[in-house]
């Protein structure tokens, strides 16, 4: 039992793979489409600073455990909890971290598809140049053009999630590995010549005033709720996706250190989108750094219109974003493909198509929230609020918890400490605290005041 398994998926072909594959995963429509309108309703500065204290001390050490417990079984994260439960001796209760994770990635990735769509239309359309010289009214009117037209909304979700298919049907390392290789260096590219470009181009003092400024003011528990939130979705984490390719990950690689470098990676990019996006945003005059979902389809590209250059910018812009949002879609899938291979023996070409069928219907919920059942709404919500609520600031929180407690308290100690023998004993100490006190407490205190928060001022 105390030997390291096999997986029958294969194995990242080096410790880069995981660190490009974890950073794939973790970069996407979180940093670049989220954390910006999110940290810009919220107020800024403050919010920056507790998502940022959020993923140090909360984030980093449940992104060990998962990668750990990946790692300790080899197997799709429904089967590595069961391989854990089995091997600590206890309760079967604790499998269903397992089943929440993949139930969630499904959900999220059902709602991802869409968004992600939408920067497909928007990259089609500055290639044809339409977004040129945009006025605000024209830009929300185009933006609800979009959204309003579901045959339009299912056309580019689907074409997504065929992108998605593509990826994980080809299997672990012809798949995921080969296409997270061709895809993180030019994301990289493309951030950094993005980031050069608004930094000449933009306002930059004003984005960096807005996102390092500090007001407290604007900090209610709803803010540091959204925040934890953001930082589980940011990080993957809570939903399978790490550990299914922790599963995946070279034994020898240290955990410790290559989920600091995928920690640190991807606060960097969600830092450099929030100045690249704000310093473009604030360099028109006349709109607002809160403005929602729609800063990066409204304002964003009003900004790219009226700016000499701007429509490179802009088609490089979505062409990032919909790299991101592809790199980070295969691991929502993957979990759950890995899944139906190991326990229900299909092949892995026909577990891809079957589960990419199923996120397409359920995808169907969010597009329709959009237009034609935009006003069904239940406590405030509509279906795609609802989902995008459910997921990131409650079932992401609830998964950490109980994954930090169960690698923290329950998990038997020599199999915990087999994955992490390269930690020095002092920096042990430090993860299994953070993991079993800091973690845990904080979370939940987080959560119940968020929540009561929440519902206390519908
Ligand atoms: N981390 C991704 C992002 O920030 C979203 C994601 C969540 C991806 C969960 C995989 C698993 O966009």
């Amino acid at each position: 039992m105390d030997v390291q398994p096999k997986s029958m998926h294969g194995i990242w072909s080096s410790r880069w793979t995981f660190i490009l594959a974890a950073t794939g995963s973790a970069v996407g429509l979180g940093n670049l489409w989220k954390f910006p309108y999110v940290a810009g309703s919220f107020g800024g500065g403050a919010f920056v600073l507790i998502y940022l204290v959020c993923i140090l001390l909360i984030g980093v050490p449940v992104m060990m455990a998962e990668v750990l417990l990946g790692r300790a079984a080899r197997k799709s994260p429904i089967n590595a909890m069961h391989h854990a439960v089995v091997a600590s001796g206890s309760r079967s209760g604790w499998r269903l971290i397992g089943w929440v994770g993949i139930f969630s990635a499904l959900l999220i990735l059902s709602f991802y598809a869409v968004i992600a769509g939408w920067a497909m239309d928007y990259f089609t359309l500055t290639a044809k140049g339409a977004l040129y010289k945009l006025s605000g009214d024209d830009a929300v009117l185009v933006f609800s053009n979009l959204v309003g037209d579901p045959l339009r909304l299912v056309l580019w979700q689907s074409a997504f999630l065929a992108l998605c298919l593509f990826v994980v049907a080809a299997g672990v390392q012809r798949g995921l590995g080969r296409a997270i290789t061709i895809l993180m260096p030019i994301l990289f590219l493309l951030l950094i010549v993005m980031m050069l470009l608004a930094v000449l181009k933009g306002d930059f003092y004003s984005a960096w005033m807005f996102l390092f400024a500090f007001d407290f003011e604007s900090i209610t528990w709803r803010a540091v709720l959204e925040a934890m939130g953001l930082a589980f979705f940011t990080l993957s984490i809570g939903m399978g996706a790490i550990m299914a390719y922790g599963a995946y990950m070279p034994a020898e690689d240290s955990i410790g250190r290559t989920v600091l470098t995928v920690a640190i990676l991807d606060s960097v990019v969600a830092v450099i989108a929030g100045l690249m996006i704000f310093s473009i945003v604030f360099a028109t005059p006349g709109i607002e750094p809160s403005a929602g979902p729609g800063l990066m389809f409204i304002s964003l590209p009003v900004a790219f219109g009226n700016m000499a250059g701007g429509q490179l910018l802009s088609f490089l812009f979505f062409f990032l974003v919909v790299i991101a949002a592809w790199s980070s879609a295969i691991s929502l899938l993957e979990p759950a493909v890995a899944w139906l291979i190991e326990d229900k023996k299909i092949s892995r070409p026909k577990a891809s198509i079957f589960l990419s069928f199923l996120v397409w219907i359920l995808g169907l919920g969010t597009v329709l929230s959009f237009n034609i059942a935009k006003d069904i709404k239940v406590v405030g919500f509509t279906f795609f609020d609802a989902l995008d609520f459910l997921t990131a600031n409650i079932m992401l929180p609830l998964s950490g918890f109980a994954i930090a407690v169960f690698a923290g308290f329950i998990m038997r100690r020599d199999l915990v400490r087999a994955q992490m023998i390269d930690l020095k004993t002092k920096y042990l100490w430090l993860w299994l605290w953070l993991l079993r006190y800091v973690a845990p407490v904080a979370v939940l205190i987080i959560f119940l005041m968020g929540i009561y928060d929440k519902f206390s001022s519908v």
